[in-house]
């Protein structure tokens, strides 16, 4: 299965172009990494690709075809900060289970800790928070993940687990990944092609 973005061209508002004529590939079996400055657009366009800006011009596809809005949307994106995610006045449960219920093997694999699930949102930090978010992304009807800097707010050994078990999940279930990350080195260990956004990005 193929997620394409093709020609897409995206500004806020009429003073400023974020994203001009820019695209890009992933398929299933891939993980892709994106570069860039901060500012340049990479959360924009993965908010984009993810169907939560529908106001810009070009296409994105699956398989060749429109990704249909109703139902649930197969392109998942996991946040660059997972608090502005999550209802500050639900439990941890009940935030988990919105979308799916994760099985507890999954759940044990991020590290989830069964005493987490009784706080609220603002009583656990962001990288506890975005074990859920990880979680809540890969219900089974995805079929691609895009990362926006999921792991900046992680310790590096950490980094490295999460990243692992969030690969294993999607070569396993044949999920393609878009990875976002000012971290080169990162990238470079997990990913089959870098893009950087502002050389393909023609501003
Ligand atoms: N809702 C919005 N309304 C207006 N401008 C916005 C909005 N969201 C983002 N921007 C602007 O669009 C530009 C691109 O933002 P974006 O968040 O996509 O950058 P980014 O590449 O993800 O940066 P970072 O690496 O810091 O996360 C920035 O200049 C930002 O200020
Ligand atoms: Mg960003």
């Amino acid at each position: 299965m193929e997620l394409k973005a093709s020609n897409i061209s995206f500004s806020y508002n009429k003073n400023r172009k974020i994203l001009q004529d820019f695209s890009l590939s992933v398929n299933s079996d891939q993980i892709i990494g994106l570069m860039g400055d901060s500012g340049s657009g990479k959360s924009t366009l993965c908010k984009i690709m993810a169907g939560y800006i529908s106001h810009y011009s070009g296409e994105v596809t699956l398989e060749g075809k429109q990704i249909p809005d109703k139902d649930f949307y197969p392109v998942q994106l996991i946040f660059q900060h997972p608090e502005k995610t999550m209802n500050p006045k639900w439990k941890m449960k009940k935030v988990l289970n919105e979308s799916w219920t994760p099985p507890q093997d999954l759940k044990d694999t991020f590290g989830l800790k069964e005493h987490w699930l009784t706080r609220w949102p603002n009583e656990l930090s962001g990288g506890e928070l975005q074990r859920f978010s990880i979680l809540r992304a890969l219900n089974p009807k995805t079929k691609f993940i895009i990362a926006d800097e999921i792991s900046t707010m992680l310790d590096a050994v950490t980094q490295v687990q999460i990243w692992e078990a969030l690969i294993d999940h999607c070569k396993a279930n044949n999920i393609g990944i878009l990875a976002v990350s000012h971290d080169k080195d990162l990238l470079e260990v997990f990913c089959d092609d870098i893009l950087y956004f502002d050389e393909v990005n023609n501003l």
